[in-house]
């Protein structure tokens, strides 16, 4: 098995990673992860966009040129044969002792590997449980960094809840999931939280939202408080490795169930068609 660390295609084991990188102390650092279909990345370009964007915000420097960074994914891909996977890719601020001020001239760090992608064709059709909690994370979700703790931290209180995901709220107000998005479905209309800087603008969401509207669907991208799950007919969590997952139920704060409905199943269907 291979990964990438900067320009280079190395067995994992032989990898090393520099004890003073900013990634480790202060989890100064971007990242993607892309869903492989018989091999092909899905949207890689909305990934690298995505990446540039998170990049600006934080003014972290791109080691090298998008050309290379996607040469070197593909090489990886091949190299380790993924045909149905994951990658992951992550670029850090670099190497300096540690001091909480950058300095705007440290050389980032790449790295990236793979993984198999998870089995979704029991969650898929009979959908997740989810469980509602506070949204505890920064005031700049819109950053895809792998400063992470908030997300991680409900996450685990979800699984101890034999819940699969943690849908967050803010003081009422419903963001997205820990790491999906989600949507809610009343009388065949959409909903979901606008794309600010308290949510990740998933991938995925922005497909979804493409397809539903080129579909006949509305899409209402509002805030609305966690109260509107319990009206609502069909809900469904999205993500590169989850896809659209329907929500069964919700449980938590508020406990509410939901059938795997016909807009969250033809949606499902027309995600399908557009896979590589
Ligand atoms: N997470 N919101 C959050 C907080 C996320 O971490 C993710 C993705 C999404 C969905 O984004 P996309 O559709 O672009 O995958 C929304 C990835 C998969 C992860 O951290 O593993």
């Amino acid at each position: 098995e291979y990964i990438i660390q900067n320009e280079q295609l190395l067995p994992k084991a032989e990898a090393s990673i520099n004890f003073e990188d900013r990634g480790y102390y202060f989890g100064d650092g971007i990242y993607e992860v892309i869903k492989v279909y018989h091999g092909q990345p899905f949207a890689m370009d909305h990934h690298l966009d995505r990446l540039r964007s998170s990049a600006e915000k934080l003014e972290i420097p791109l080691p090298f040129e998008e050309k290379k960074m996607i040469d070197l994914l593909m090489e990886l891909l091949e190299k380790n044969k993924v045909m149905n996977g994951l990658v992951y890719f992550q670029v850090t601020r670099g190497v300096e002792p540690r001091n909480h001020l950058y300095t705007r001239n440290s050389t980032a760090v790449f790295t990236a590997f793979t993984q198999p992608a998870q089995n979704l064709e029991e969650t898929q059709k009979n959908g997740v449980d989810v469980w509602l909690t506070d949204d505890i994370r920064w005031l700049r979700c819109d950053i895809k960094t792998i400063n992470l703790l908030g997300n991680v931290m409900v996450k685990r209180e979800a699984a101890d809840q034999n819940c699969q995901e943690a849908i967050l709220h803010r003081s009422g107000t419903i963001t997205e999931g820990s790491s999906s998005n989600l949507f809610l479905v009343k009388d065949k209309v959409l909903y979901t939280h606008p794309a600010t800087n308290l949510i990740l603008n998933g991938i995925t969401r922005q497909l979804v939202i493409e397809l539903a509207e080129q579909h006949q669907y509305s899409v209402v991208e509002e805030p609305f408080p966690v109260e509107v799950l319990e009206h609502a007919d069909e809900a469904f969590i999205t993500s590169s490795s989850v896809e659209i997952t329907p929500i069964k139920s919700v449980k938590g704060q508020l406990s509410t169930t939901f059938d795997v409905g016909p807009v969250t199943k033809d949606l499902q269907a027309k995600f399908k068609d557009i896979l590589p």
